[in-house]
């Protein structure tokens, strides 16, 4: 389903303002071009970052390693090792606290938050994974916050992907949708404990990225 996201109506009958909203599931939405115009200042913003805590490939509590590295900023920052997923202040490779988060990331996190129905959203944590071709996430919930009322909102740069959203049990069927750059995709209230996941990375190029792609996922950890 597409649906304007201007507040003004259309000027012209049938036709889409850029950016658009696609419904993928209830309380499911990919904001679609919301952050293009911001593509360059976000990937700025993440080079930044790596500067002062650089992509990592992390251990699941099963032992294997994902095949995504991951960084973070913001006050808590997620993280996987052989004792389990969780929230911590510092970066387990240096010691150190986790970068602040860039304003020009929660201003974008709030903005496509209410741009999704959710006004007030306040980010205390932004896991940023970058995936090289034949990188995947397999189907997870975000089950390690606090608060399930705040929802998420990932922000895809670079590559596309196909991400796969389902629903609440392993074993419900997701619905996929190719994601570009600039995407926002939004989700909570009765889709808050969805599983969801992306494909392996097909090989492709973006001129901002080149064969990468980049993915910011903000949320309230606490
Ligand atoms: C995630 O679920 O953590 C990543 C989603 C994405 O890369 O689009
Ligand atoms: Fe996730």
């Amino acid at each position: 389903m597409k649906k304007s996201l201007s507040i003004t109506p259309d000027l012209f009958a049938g036709e889409f303002q850029d950016p658009w909203i696609d419904t993928i599931a209830d309380d499911a939405v990919v904001l679609r071009h919301f952050a293009l115009e911001r593509e360059e200042t976000l990937l700025a913003a993440i080079a930044g970052i790596a500067e002062k805590a650089p992509f990592r490939n992390m251990r699941t509590p099963g032992g294997h390693t994902m095949s995504v590295a991951m960084t973070c900023c913001g006050e808590w920052g997620w993280v996987t090792d052989t004792s389990g997923y969780r929230y911590q202040h510092s970066d387990p490779g240096s010691g150190q606290p986790w970068p602040a988060m860039p304003k020009v990331f929660r201003d974008l996190a709030r903005e496509a938050a209410t741009g999704a129905g959710y006004p007030g959203f306040e980010p205390d944590a932004c896991l940023i994974n970058r995936y090289q071709p034949g990188a995947k996430m397999g189907l997870h919930q975000d089950k390690d916050e606090k608060d399930f009322t705040q929802p998420i909102v990932s922000v895809s740069l670079g590559v596309p992907a196909t991400f796969q959203l389902g629903g609440a049990r392993r074993r419900d069927r997701p619905v996929n949708t190719t994601l570009t750059s600039g995407d926002v995709v939004v989700w909570g209230r009765s889709a808050r404990m969805s599983y969801h996941g992306v494909l392996r990375l097909k090989p492709g190029q973006h001129p901002l990225t080149g064969e990468l792609r980049y993915n910011l996922t903000f949320r309230r950890a606490r």
